[in-house]
């Protein structure tokens, strides 16, 4: 049985994607900051803070104790927030980036670790977002903790590449979750008029776009998947 970890997966896309492969047959390695309120036999969740190294290091320390061998990782947590940049505290840049950002290089580093001392080869995937490319006014430091995070995993396509660790990129438009829903009305509309096609990207879109990177057989690593930019 194949091994999946997924971060994020108590709702929203980490939850509709842990879902999907719970039921292509995978087992998938979920986690989030508290219990999760759902359950499958093949489904094992941590409570883990991503923002803390400590947390981050004993879940992937946890998983190689109870003998579970990740042959991949979709790195799905993250937080926006909309708010003008006038409006934008420290805290509030320094959470998103902490979110977004740090638990992204804690993620695929402890990953990357795994793989190296076990001898085998792993795929990374980190969700990003459209409003990196779109460069999206009124989330300037959610695009920058984004931003961010595309630099780390497109410099560790190159550098992971002589450990036979994939890294790619999916960047979704909007999704209806908790996330899009806490997005004031007006600011929805403008994003979605700035797409190719108003509309929102479904998870069953975005699972078939970690699909085609889980199970390519030739190697792809480096890519950036957005999805519904105007061209
Ligand atoms: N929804 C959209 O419109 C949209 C569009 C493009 C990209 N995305 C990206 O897609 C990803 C998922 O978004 P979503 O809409 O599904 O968001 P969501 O509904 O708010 O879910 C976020 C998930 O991340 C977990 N999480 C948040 N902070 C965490 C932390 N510090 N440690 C561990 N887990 C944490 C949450 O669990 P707890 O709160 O229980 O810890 C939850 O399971 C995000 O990276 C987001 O940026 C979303």
């Amino acid at each position: 049985m194949k091994t999946l970890v997924i971060t994020g997966t108590s709702r929203g896309l980490g939850k509709a994607l842990a879902l999907h492969y719970l039921s292509a047959g995978w087992q998938v390695l979920g986690c989030s900051r508290y219990e999760s309120d759902w359950f499958h036999p093949h489904y094992h969740h941590v409570i883990c803070d991503l923002t803390s190294e400590k947390e981050v290091v004993s879940w992937f320390r946890g998983m190689k104790k109870l003998g579970f061998r990740p042959d991949a990782v979709v790195h799905n947590a993250g937080a926006a927030a909309m708010n003008h940049t006038l409006l934008t505290s420290i805290d509030s840049f320094r959470r998103l980036w902490e979110v977004n950002t740090l638990s992204a290089f804690l993620v695929g580093r402890e990953a990357a670790k795994f793989w190296v001392r076990e001898k085998v080869s792993g795929k990374l995937i980190f969700i990003s977002t459209v409003a990196v490319p779109l460069a999206l006014e009124g989330e300037a430091a959610y695009v920058a903790a984004k931003a961010g995070l595309e630099g780390l995993a497109m410099s560790w396509a190159n550098e992971f590449k002589p450990l036979n660790i994939a890294v790619n990129i999916i960047g979704p438009g909007p999704v209806d979750t908790a996330l899009w829903r806490s997005v004031p009305h007006d600011a929805r509309a403008k994003l979605l008029e700035r797409l190719q096609e108003p509309r929102l990207t479904s998870p069953e879109e975005i699972a078939s776009a970690c699909d085609e990177l889980l199970l390519a057989s030739t190697w792809r690593s480096g890519e950036r998947i957005y999805f519904n930019l105007k061209p």
